[in-house]
């Protein structure tokens, strides 16, 4: 039986002032299996959130699956799809890009691995709607992403080792909440101060220098407008930053929020877990590692 294995892993998106620009990969990963089988659909899901996740011909993993079929016309007879998920569900942590990300390596990986890595971007991009998760989730380490139109410029840089607080709260929040609060027009002088704190925000992560990181990881495009969507935004941010963090910023489209420190990482943990549920949002947190391999294709029969 053809089968195909592949790892993805998480991704906080952003990064304050990069919006659907920069992404980092996670240490936290989905697992994705993939079966050509005799005949039929038969969708299985574990682990983090499995309970929402569609098993039906609407699972996003499926859908990408799909996509790298149609786009090399291949057609297997039946499919089995098994999911293993370590990524939490509607998080900030990439989890719908990896579930998209997983479906398209493993359908790729069982087409001989036809299509490259900027083809999977291409249409990773068009199944999730933002470039920036999907380009971590394949390429790994942080990743520069600029997609307009036809035109897709993507680099994924190393950075030194790194980890990272995730504050996680327990909100509802989808990507579509948060960017609809998002602004058609925003006045020249605001995306002037992105442009300038992004790629500052590069060259803090590239080169470890959490003292650039401190004054670079700000927002004017997305955070101001997002926060009021997430009780006690500020108190965390600021519980975190006495805890020892040097900067914080929503992950994603949140709900949660990342810290970036040297050290200190479980009182910076606690510290914003206790403000969360002083908001009356009970919350998980994760110290998380970068990940700097990306997707990754374990097993492949064939
Ligand atoms: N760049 C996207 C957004 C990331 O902020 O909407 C979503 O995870």
């Amino acid at each position: 039986m053809k089968k195909a294995s592949v790892t993805v892993p998480a991704s906080t998106a952003n990064l304050g002032a990069g919006f659907d620009c920069l992404a980092l990969a996670l240490g936290l990963r989905n697992t994705v299996e993939l079966y050509e089988t005799k005949q039929g659909l038969e969708i299985d899901v574990e682990g983090e959130g499995a309970e929402r996740v569609a098993t039906d011909t609407t699972n996003l993993t499926y859908r990408a699956a799909q996509a790298v079929f149609e786009k090399t016309g291949y057609r297997p007879p039946g499919l089995r799809l098994h999911a293993v998920n370590g990524i939490p569900v509607g998080s900030g942590l990439g989890s719908s890009s990896a579930a998209i990300v997983g479906g398209l390596a493993a359908a790729n990986a069982l087409v001989g691995g036809r299509l490259s890595r900027q083809e999977l971007l291409r249409l990773a991009m068009e199944i999730e709607g933002h470039p920036d998760n999907v380009a971590a989730a394949i390429f790994g380490g942080l990743t520069l992403v600029s997609a307009s139109g036809e035109e897709l410029l993507v680099k994924s840089l190393p950075v030194p080792p790194l980890k990272v607080v995730i504050a996680l709260p327990d909100l509802r929040l989808s990507t579509a909440q948060a960017r609809a609060a998002l602004p058609q027009h925003v006045p020249l002088e605001d995306a002037v101060f992105n442009i300038g704190h992004a790629v500052f925000t590069v060259q803090a992560l590239t080169a470890g220098d959490f003292e650039l990181l401190r004054r670079a990881m700000n927002d004017r495009l997305h955070q101001p407008y997002r926060k009021r969507l997430i009780p006690g935004y500020d108190a965390v941010a600021a519980e975190a930053r006495k805890a020892g963090a040097v900067a914080v910023a929503l992950s994603g489209a949140g709900p949660s929020l990342v810290a970036f420190a040297p050290e200190r990482h479980g009182e910076i943990a606690d510290a914003m877990k206790a403000a969360f549920e002083a908001h009356s949002l009970p919350c998980r947190t994760f110290i998380l590692p970068v990940d700097r391999q990306g997707v990754q294709v374990s097993v492949v029969s064939l």
